[in-house]
């Protein structure tokens, strides 16, 4: 028998997220530019009859890990659709916070399918993970490939995106410590279009659920002043629906120095 796999579950921001309009489904039409932080939660999984999940880590009491969690739903479903008869005993480390506009679940998700598809020695994965990805989140394809990526329609619509300035950037991430629903914050929408995103200018381009999630979490503001107020951070900007926001440095000491200024939740990384 093999041993155990591991997988990241890399952590999610949207450099850029334009809301252009609301669908008939229910859903939003965006265009984003998602890009990986290097860390994030981590996956892992050995050979077992049946599929379980263990939960450990800071943020593991935010989770219940019965079918609605994501890890189980993405190994039920690719268990499914492969026909295979195996299980997996699989263990998640939560270290990102949850509802947090960082992709966790999504991105949990998705190291689920990429790394059953290793322990269980899925033929043409990619073309089973794609068929399933889309199911279970609108991000999880871009989790899938956890390399920066433009997303259009539901964000599930993914095109490789290659910008020199982003990989190996130096970012903080933060978080107010405020649990935030993301159909709530697509909810409070203004429905005013701001324009296409041209991925190349992400840089000063926008994050259109900004004002509904302040709405919601008004101490979002105070932390993007505070990131916006730190020597060094060149872009400064709310992620997904919030209420996670970034600060991309020019080095990995101006990085540093904010991460011990910031009194809330957060992780001093690098993108992918
Ligand atoms: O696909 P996912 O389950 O991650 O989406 C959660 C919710 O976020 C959706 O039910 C919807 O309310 C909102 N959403 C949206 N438009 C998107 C993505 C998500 O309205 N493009």
């Amino acid at each position: 028998m093999s041993g155990k796999l591991r997988e990241t579950a890399y952590a999610k921001v949207n450099l850029a997220l334009h809301v252009r309009s609301r669908r008939d489904d229910g859903y939003h039409r965006l265009e984003t530019l998602f890009a990986f932080a290097r860390e994030g939660d981590t996956i892992e999984a050995e050979d077992a009859p049946d599929i379980s999940l263990a939960i450990t880590g800071p943020n593991a009491g935010a989770l219940c890990n019965d079918r609605g969690n994501l890890v189980i739903r993405a190994a039920l479903a690719l268990q499914a659709a492969t026909g295979t008869g195996r299980g997996a005993r699989l263990s998640l480390h939560k270290r990102l916070p949850v509802a947090a506009g960082l992709g966790g679940g999504s991105a949990d998700a998705a190291a689920t399918l990429r790394l059953l598809a290793r322990l269980w020695g899925i033929d043409a994965a990619d073309q089973c993970i794609a068929a399933i990805a889309a199911t279970l989140g609108a991000d999880v394809p871009a989790c899938v490939l956890s390399e920066t990526c433009t997303g259009g329609e539901r964000g599930d619509i993914i095109m490789p995106f290659a910008d020199p300035g982003i990989a190996g950037k130096p970012t903080l991430i933060a978080n107010p410590g405020v649990a935030l629903s993301t159909p709530q914050v697509f909810a409070g929408w203004d429905g005013k279009d701001g324009g296409a995103l041209d991925p190349r200018g992400w840089r000063n381009a926008r994050n259109d659920l900004t004002a509904s999630a302040i709405r919601l979490v008004p101490s979002i503001a105070s932390l993007l002043e505070l990131l916006k107020e730190q020597p060094g951070a060149e872009v400064v900007r709310m992620s997904g629906s919030g209420a996670s926001c970034f600060a991309l440095f020019g080095s990995i000491e101006a990085r540093d120095a904010a991460a011990r200024r910031v009194p809330f939740w957060h992780m001093a990384t690098s993108l992918r």
